[in-house]
């Protein structure tokens, strides 16, 4: 199932509507991680650079083989050689990835739809111990030139319901200027009580 109000715009304005170093900065997303997967890559405009920062391999997943097949050209284009990009309903068939092989799985402008926890649960699953989901969203609480309507969008208080449903735990909430927060979900070795 496509998840509603996911369609992109015209890539460039898209593009325009993020910093994305900045965003990649306070998610901490360096050459620490390793594995990671992605739900969603749009036009890759995540993919792409989080694939040049991370030192594992990448495995992204879009419902749109227009996505996919952007996002397959952009890393030729790049000479980005650590994206692995798939057709696939996450939603519907999960991650299909080895059981706690990643170290960060992506939910970037894509937690706008009702009851996410059993994704964050699927999420869960293919991380190993210490490692982290990350989503970011569209603020609720400002007017923004793009997103979902209000009313759909998850604020950060949904973060801990998302946390208890899958066993992980809250371990960082950022603001992602101008127009986006953003939240990490770490999987501990004890999971909290
Ligand atoms: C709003 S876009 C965000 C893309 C990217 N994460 C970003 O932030 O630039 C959401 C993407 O998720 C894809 N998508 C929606 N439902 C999906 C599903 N069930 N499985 C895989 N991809 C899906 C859409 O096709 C779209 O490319």
């Amino acid at each position: 199932m496509k998840v509603p109000e996911s369609g992109m715009p015209n890539e460039t304005y898209w593009e325009s509507l993020f910093d994305i170093p900045l965003i990649l900065d306070r998610l901490n997303i360096d050459r620490s991680v390793g594995e990671v997967a992605e739900l969603g890559c749009g036009y890759g405009t995540f993919t792409i650079p989080v694939a040049q920062r991370i030192s594992g391999p990448l495995f992204t997943f879009d419902i749109e083989a227009s996505m996919i097949a952007r996002t397959r050209s952009r890393a030729a284009d790049e000479g980005v050689l650590n994206i692995t990009p798939a057709l696939r309903d996450v939603l519907s068939l999960g991650f299909g990835l080895h059981p706690e092989s990643c170290d960060a799985v992506l939910l970037f402008n894509i937690l706008h739809f009702p009851r996410p926890e059993k994704l964050v649960r699927q999420a869960a699953a293919v991380l190993r111990l210490g490692g982290r989901v990350l989503a970011i969203h569209w603020r609720s609480d400002l007017q923004t030139p793009r997103g979902p309507p209000v009313h759909l969008r998850p604020k950060r208080a949904d973060a801990s319901r998302w946390a208890d449903a899958a066993g992980l735990t809250v371990t960082a909430t950022v603001d992602l200027p101008p127009w986006h927060f953003g939240v990490a979900l770490t999987k501990n070795a004890i999971p909290p009580v």
